[in-house]
């Protein structure tokens, strides 16, 4: 069966002459990833998940997604970082921006902010919702603020009975603050396995349950994702096509002295799934001082903004495209009988179809005369199945670059200094 993607080397500045020089490396951390004696072994859960998740958890979530969907308009995912990313970047990336369905999935609690924060608040006051809460530790304080106020609304709303109905939460199977209040007060509580962290548990309830509540189904993305486990684990460097770019990022940064890979695409409604990649790999490889800094655009609207600097700027960039071939809908041009804005040579054109050109002249302009190296990523089109193996092979990609690295990919030491300092200023016990 041909691999669902398709990557294109052509404009990776010599990596293709490279690549050998990466085999024995790739077949050492595979064997490592498989044996699970690399570092940070112990967050490996996610490597098999899709493939061994328990059958009835997945009845379970279509169930009481589908609960949710016939009784509540809006559902908020209540989380951070791996906690909502994840969720929120399939949501959009399946259903597009502007999606009609009859229920509205927002966030809260990935913010401090007073204003968002007062704002959903008040757009939920008049609203039957329900929340899923996601937090792993169970003491994040962005998300477990936001719940603190949720919950308040909620029952204030409808009284603590109906209120448990309508909370779903999702935390780690044996511990945490959020594990003990839902045994307290008896909300529906979904398990995050001990081995896998926030930024790869998309497969897990913590993406699985908001996506399955948005009208997706869970079961073509895990199929999807399972198809992405299979195909991408072979050893050798040229049949892996995750181990390909993995090494062609690695290549970039040491051989190529770039520090920033452009994660690119041409459809908005991919916006938080480069939020998503850009949590995935800076926060996966941006330790001991080294790593890639992953950053994104949207194009043609950046094209508009940062495609000077792309075209001309420090050389210190390059990209990652992803290409969908075919678009979720489309638009056709339609004839205007003045013609004063001069349209009419693409008048019955598709605007795929100019959205087509427009990529493949960036790429010809940001490659040939810009000296950008490019990788493109192409997928035929973006349904469950697709974004499944997608985020797979994303996954895949990360851990084996991060080991390339000789980096931990698993684990977030500098996150917790910021949270040290603020806890103290904040006054809490401890700090
Ligand atoms: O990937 C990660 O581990 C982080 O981004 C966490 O998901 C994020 O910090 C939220 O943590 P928690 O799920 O414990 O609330």
């Amino acid at each position: 069966m041909p691999e669902l993607i398709l990557l294109n080397l052509r404009h990776t500045d010599g990596f293709l002459d490279c690549m050998k020089e990466y085999e024995e490396k790739v077949v050492n951390i595979d064997k490592m990833i498989r044996e699970k004696t690399g570092l940070g072994n112990d967050y490996l859960g996610w490597f098999d998940y899709p493939n061994t998740i328990d059958k009835n958890i997945v009845f379970k979530i279509k169930k009481d997604a589908e609960f949710v969907r016939e009784n509540f308009d809006v559902l908020v995912v209540c989380g951070i970082g791996g906690s909502y990313l994840g969720a929120r970047a399939a949501i959009e990336a399946l259903g597009g921006l502007k999606r009609e369905d009859k229920i509205e999935i927002i966030y809260m609690g990935n913010t401090f902010s007073p204003a968002y924060t007062a704002q959903i608040l008040d757009y939920l006051k008049d609203k039957k919702f329900a929340i899923n809460v996601v937090s792993k530790s169970g003491t994040t304080t962005e998300t477990a603020i936001a719940f603190r106020l949720l919950r308040e609304l909620l029952i204030a709303q409808v009284g603590e009975e109906e209120a448990k109905k309508a909370i779903f939460a999702t935390t780690d199977k044996d511990k945490g603050a959020l594990k003990e209040l839902c045994d307290k007060y008896g909300y529906t509580r979904y398990d995050l396995p001990s081995n896998v962290g926030g930024r790869f548990s998309v497969f897990t309830p913590v993406g699985l349950f908001p996506i399955a509540a948005a009208g997706f189904d869970i079961e073509l993305f895990l199929i999807g994702a399972k198809r992405g486990y299979y195909d991408f684990d072979d050893y050798h460097l040229n049949d892996n096509q995750a181990y390909e770019y993995a090494c062609f990022r690695d290549y970039m940064y040491r051989k190529k002295n770039k520090s920033v890979e452009l994660f690119v695409q041409y459809e908005p409604q991919f916006c938080q799934l480069n939020e998503w990649l850009k949590q995935l790999f800076g926060e996966s490889e941006g330790k001991e001082k080294k790593g890639l800094l992953p950053d994104s655009v949207s194009f043609s609207t950046d094209l508009h903004s940062l495609g000077q600097f792309i075209q001309d700027g420090s050389p210190l960039l390059f990209e990652t495209i992803l290409k969908v071939d075919k678009p979720l809908e489309d638009v056709e041009i339609p004839f205007d009988k003045d013609d004063l804005d001069g349209l009419n040579y693409l008048q019955g054109k598709k605007l795929s179809f100019v959205n087509e050109m427009a990529f493949e002249g960036t790429v010809k302009a940001h490659a040939d005369d810009g000296k950008v190296p490019c990788i493109t990523i192409y997928l035929e089109k973006m349904d469950e199945y697709n974004l499944g193996y997608l985020m797979y092979f994303f996954m895949k990609a990360c851990a084996m670059s991060a080991y390339l690295l000789d980096i931990n990919p698993f684990n977030q030491p500098g996150v917790e200094i910021y949270k040290k300092n603020m806890f103290h200023l904040l006054g809490k016990k401890g700090y």
